[in-house]
């Protein structure tokens, strides 16, 4: 009761306020997306991504051990790959010599220790710009998880350490456990983006990787954003199917969703701050109107508050820089 608790004691100077701070961001907590491009010294500029790149195979070396000097210990690989090699089949996905094959070996080679995981879905290899096969204009789920099985078999071959799922086809984690299990890949985990909505923040990631969906949207199969019961539904069976780390996805807008995950499992739970977000924040930097450190450390931080034990960021990098 006032005046025997007056609660600005607590704020008084810098060094109160940091004693009794409740969240505190360390490299620890952070997942580096990578984008992915065949060539040689490729570093391009993804255009509504300011300050983010696509690197061709032979300048990833550099790009880990960078982030590996800076604490940052996970990374989260995507690839590009060309026109002529999409399908309706996801051939390429398995191809064990294909782009994303290649660059696992080269980052594990790099950096041994890099947690390396990767994405899988069939979207950057589809004709149809869709996370699974199509037919007569449906995503196709059991014929899809057959192939996502085989194509996180291919990453774990290769050397990835986790595979992340990211397409929310029905029953997938159970099949990819259950290859890898199979084939003897017990320590290959599962990070399931497991609460992932069909939301329009993912439009500069499209872009990122020309992933775009060529007829329709993802409504049939990413979740709708009006839906929070849901959310739990979807992240308990991924856990019952053997999902070791499950996620919310995007960040901002879903943080009561995080919350809810949080306080309803017993894994540890990811959250991406995807593309769009990113891209809002260098937008309003651009014409002057927001901070760009200030206002990057409050999201990280509100999203870490929210209930995330790991964070997938454009950020990682110079929220690392900030605060070292
Ligand atoms: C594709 C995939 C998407 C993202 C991660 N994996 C896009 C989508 O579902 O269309 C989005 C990431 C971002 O926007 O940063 N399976």
């Amino acid at each position: 009761m006032y005046p025997l608790r007056r609660n600005r004691r607590l704020r008084t100077s810098e060094a109160i306020r940091s004693l009794v701070r409740e969240t505190v961001i360390t490299p620890d907590d952070f997942l580096v997306p990578l984008f992915i491009v065949e060539g040689k010294g490729v570093k391009e500029e993804i255009p509504s991504m300011p300050g983010y790149y696509r690197y061709s195979q032979d300048l990833l070396p550099a790009e880990v051990k960078k982030l590996w000097s800076l604490g940052l210990k996970a990374v989260l690989l995507f690839v590009k790959v060309d026109d002529s090699l999409k399908d309706n089949t996801g051939k390429e996905a398995l191809n064990p010599d294909g782009l994303m094959q290649r660059a696992i070996k080269t980052i594990k080679n790099a950096v041994p220790d890099m947690l390396v995981m990767t994405d899988v879905a069939l979207d950057p290899f589809s004709s149809f710009g869709h996370d699974g096969i199509v037919s007569e204009g449906k995503i196709i789920n059991d014929h899809t998880n057959a192939v996502l099985a085989e194509m996180a078999l291919s990453h774990a071959k290769a050397g990835a350490d986790f595979v992340a799922p990211s397409d929310m086809m029905d029953g997938r984690i159970f099949e990819i456990r259950t290859l890898l299990e199979d084939e003897g890949f017990h320590d290959t985990g599962i990070m399931s983006y497991s609460a992932k909505y069909a939301s329009a923040f993912y439009g500069p990631f499209r872009d990122a990787l020309d992933s775009a969906p060529g007829f329709g949207d993802k409504k049939t199969y990413q979740m709708d954003p009006a839906n929070r019961d849901e959310a739990i539904k979807e992240t308990l069976m991924d856990i019952e199917e053997g999902a070791d780390i499950v996620m919310v996805k995007p960040g901002l807008c879903y943080l009561d969703i995080v919350r809810d995950v949080r306080d309803s499992v017993d894994v540890p739970v990811a959250v991406y701050q995807v593309s769009g977000e990113y891209a809002m924040l260098k937008a309003a930097v651009e014409k002057g109107w927001l901070d760009h450190d200030s206002v990057m450390l409050e999201q990280i931080t509100a999203i870490k508050r929210a209930g995330a034990h790991i964070i997938a960021s454009y950020f990682a990098k110079d929220v690392v820089k900030l605060i070292s």
